[in-house]
């Protein structure tokens, strides 16, 4: 299973990637599934589905702790995905990778261990664009240390309005958490620039990488970004498993987020202390299966190239954009000029919820809903829409079936 997660595939072939998908050979509701929520979760190909069988059924015992064999084997898988992790976002090192259960926890645990040092007149900025886990660890840690957050707006078309940050950003500024591409709209936002106003004025920048990590290459160093958070089931492997990248000098300084096993190097009655970075912000057993998944995902992402992927999905979404954008009833959130794969839109006179029950009734999946990005609802005036979200395996003839699904909605909705 490995080789053939690991061989190249120098020309980008949907087909043969569909192959790799076993749940997307099904019918609903009697027609051919078109699945249509990969930025909610992405489907898992069978290398990542064998790679997690294969070390439950060989290689399965606790890691970090056994002098036996096999704990040494399941420690080595694991901590393999770890390497392949760091690789994959251009880490300095693989210590500077934390596993999380996802980039929600991510987030929390920059926001709960690195938040400790704001204080009362200390500024937080977020922007209007965010995913909920980027704006609540905010508030929370906000609020528990006097400081305040601030929300940089975006423009009519769903970008951020980088003239309104920079009038935002200040030497109260303490951190700056951004989201790389938003979830609703696929915005992708300027983080290269926004990481160099955040280090001018002696501030530390946490990206929000959930929906950038599927879809395009991404280089931490380059970026020049202090914390990277992402999660394993949004990049085609398993739930409960994601890395938060965090630069080496300021996870060093910086205190547990959780106690407990795995983390500590001494415990005695009157204190612990604790092991160095990234051990100490991974108290308890951790995902050990769910990793070795998230390896393989990352293994078979490469195996294709993301430049490939990014470049056929945008050309998926634009067709499927074109299609809708053709019809006076269906009106398209934003208009971001760089964006990836996703598209939110709703039916005039109907609710994004009647939308989404009626397209599965024709088998197209498509996410229906507030997409935990309140905000972005309130500023564009909505109470939910509809999104459909295109990963590495979906076709034109899918977008084609989503127009055509929509048109059947607007009859319906007359
Ligand atoms: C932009 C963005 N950030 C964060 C998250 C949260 O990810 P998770 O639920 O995997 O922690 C999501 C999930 O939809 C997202 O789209």
């Amino acid at each position: 299973m490995t080789a053939l997660a690991s061989a190249a595939r120098p020309n980008f072939d949907v087909e043969t990637i569909r192959a790799d998908f076993p749940i997307l050979h099904q019918q609903i509701n009697g027609h051919d599934l078109v699945f249509l929520d990969t930025a909610a979760s992405a489907q898992k190909p069978r290398q990542v589905i064998q790679a997690m069988v294969d070390v439950m059924e060989n290689d399965y015992a606790n890691v970090h702790r056994g002098v036996y064999a096999l704990s040494q084997r399941a420690t080595d898988k694991f901590e393999a995905a770890r390497g392949k992790a760091a690789k994959f976002i251009n880490a300095p090192h693989e210590d500077s990778i934390i596993f999380s259960r996802g980039a929600t926890e991510g987030i929390n645990l920059v926001a709960a261990s690195y938040g400790q040092r704001l204080g009362p007149g200390d500024e937080i900025i977020t922007t209007e664009l965010e995913h909920h886990s980027n704006i609540v660890p905010w508030q929370i840690i906000a609020e528990k240390q006097g400081a305040k957050v601030l929300f940089a707006p975006m423009d009519d078309n769903g970008a951020l309005d980088m003239d309104a940050f920079r009038s935002l950003i200040s030497n109260r500024t303490k951190i700056v958490a951004v989201t790389h591409v938003a979830n609703t709209m696929g915005t992708v936002l300027p983080v290269q620039e926004i990481a160099r106003l955040t280090h001018a004025v002696g501030a530390v920048i946490l990206v929000d990488g959930c929906q950038a990590a599927p879809h395009m290459p991404v280089d931490v160093q380059a970026l020049d970004v202090d914390f990277y958070a992402f999660s394993g089931h949004k990049i085609y492997g398993p739930t409960g498993i994601g890395a938060l990248y965090g630069r080496p000098e300021i996870l060093a300084d910086m205190p547990p987020y959780q106690g407990g096993g795995e983390m500590i190097e001494t415990v005695e009655k009157t204190g612990s202390t604790y092991k160095e970075p990234p051990h100490r912000f991974e108290a308890g057993t951790p995902a050990i299966v769910e990793a070795v998944g998230f390896g393989a995902a990352i293994d078979y992402i490469q195996s294709i190239g993301l430049e490939g992927i990014g470049a056929h999905e945008t050309d998926v979404a634009a067709h499927a954009e074109a299609l809708l954008r053709a019809m006076p009833e269906v009106e398209i959130m934003g208009a971001p000029g760089a964006k990836t794969s996703v598209l939110s839109f709703n039916v005039k006179g109907a609710h994004a919820h009647d939308v989404g029950t009626i397209l599965d009734q024709m088998g197209v999946a498509v996410r229906a809903g507030q997409h935990c990005a309140q905000p972005v609802m309130d500023r564009f005036g909505v109470h939910a829409t509809a999104r459909a979200s295109f990963g590495m395996y979906n076709t034109k003839a899918e977008a084609e079936a989503l127009a055509a699904a929509v048109a059947k909605t607007i009859e319906i909705f007359g």
